[in-house]
This record gives C-alpha cells, sequence and structure tokens, in this order.
C-alpha cells in the first residue's frame, strides 16, 4: 500500500551527473510513492543515498562485483551500482532501511543473521541481508527448497571479507527453510 508522496529533483552534477536530460520516474521505495526528475544516466545506487538519504545501501567497487550495494526490485536483488534509475519506473524498491517494519521489527532474515552471528564488521550485511531476502522471496512457492550448496551459489555475487562465509550460509539457510513457520526468533 502506497502511503506517502515523496518529490525529489537531484542536484546539479552531483556525481558528474549531467542535468541537462532529466527523466521523470514514479516508483515505490519501501512501501512510499517516490517521483523524481532524474538525469537519465543516474544509478539507482546514487538516487537512493543521495537523494533519498538511505545509506544503508553500501558502495563498495561500483562494478558490480561485490553485492555491498544490492536492493530489491520487485522482489529481486539487483546491484544498484549498475542499475539505472530510468529502469524503475513504475516498480518496487526495497532497501535493506524498508524491511524493518513499521513495528520496529526485524525482518527475519535479519534476525537470522543476528541469531547466527553472521555479521563483522558489516559492510557487507545490508547486501548480503538484501540477497537472502530474494533467495527466501524466491522460495516462497516452490515446492523444494533450495539446498545448501544452491544457496551458496546464489550468494557468489555478495562478498564478505572478515566472516568466511559459513555464518552468513547457516543465516540464509535458517531463513530459508523456517519461512513457512511464524518466525519471531531463529535459532
Ligand atoms: S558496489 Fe555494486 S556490486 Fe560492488
Ligand atoms: S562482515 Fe565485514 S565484510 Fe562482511
Amino acid at each position: 500500500m502506497l502511503k506517502e508522496k515523496k518529490t525529489r529533483v537531484p542536484s546539479k552534477n552531483r556525481n558528474g551527473y549531467s542535468p541537462s536530460t532529466l527523466v521523470s520516474v514514479i516508483f515505490s521505495l519501501n512501501g512510499s510513492q517516490a517521483t523524481c526528475s532524474i538525469p537519465s544516466s543516474m544509478l539507482l545506487i546514487d538516487l537512493i543515498r543521495e537523494e533519498f538519504g538511505l545509506t544503508g545501501t553500501k558502495p563498495g567497487c561500483r562494478e558490480g562485483e561485490c553485492g555491498a550495494c544490492t536492493v530489491l526490485v520487485d522482489g529481486h536483488a539487483v546491484n544498484s551500482c549498475l542499475y539505472l534509475t530510468v529502469n524503475i519506473n513504475g516498480k518496487e524498491v526495497t532497501t535493506i532501511e524498508g524491511l524493518t517494519g513499521r513495528d520496529g521489527n526485524l525482518d527475519p532474515v535479519q534476525k537470522a543473521m543476528i541469531s547466527k552471528g553472521a555479521i563483522q564488521c558489516g559492510f557487507c550485511t545490508p547486501g548480503m541481508v538484501m540477497s537472502i531476502k530474494s533467495l527466501v522471496n524466491r522460495n516462497k512457492n516452490a515446492k523444494k527448497k533450495m539446498n545448501r550448496e544452491e544457496i551458496k551459489k546464489s550468494l557468489e555475487g555478495n562478498l564478505c571479507r572478515c566472516t568466511g562465509y559459513i555464518k552468513i550460509i547457516d543465516a540464509a539457510e535458517a531463513a530459508i527453510t523456517k519461512m513457512d513457520e511464524k518466525i519471531t526468533e531463529i535459532h
């Protein structure tokens, strides 16, 4: 349900974008309708961080290699550092800030990450959580849920320099396999 309307116009020449060709987009951002006029070459990561102040989405490599900038577009994980903002017109964008419920409750994926001790420095965590959330979405109506190897493969695009991945995969497995239950805590 869309509740609130925001109108944003990007600052001139920020990040080197030319303001000469502005394109209008209307989309949903974390459940609220957003309307903006953006340079046609603007990348989604810059819109999210600099125009909406949602800095939970991290710029890592900015080349599609690390996954730190992952957000959901219509429920699917995308690298926002490669995604042209003009393509979000009419779509639903979810960032890490949008995962927490209005009641302040964390998403089951976030709970699983905490419960499994899958966070160290935290730089990769928002992107990792969004990629796992996209796997949870993919598995929601699947007859057979992904196994550990498939989960590992699917998270190859998200790099973590701290945890060694095992606990992250544990968290992803917990979030995917327990998603049919009414989860309040994952152990
Ligand atoms: S910052 Fe986007 S993939 Fe690394
Ligand atoms: S927790 Fe430090 S990069 Fe993943």
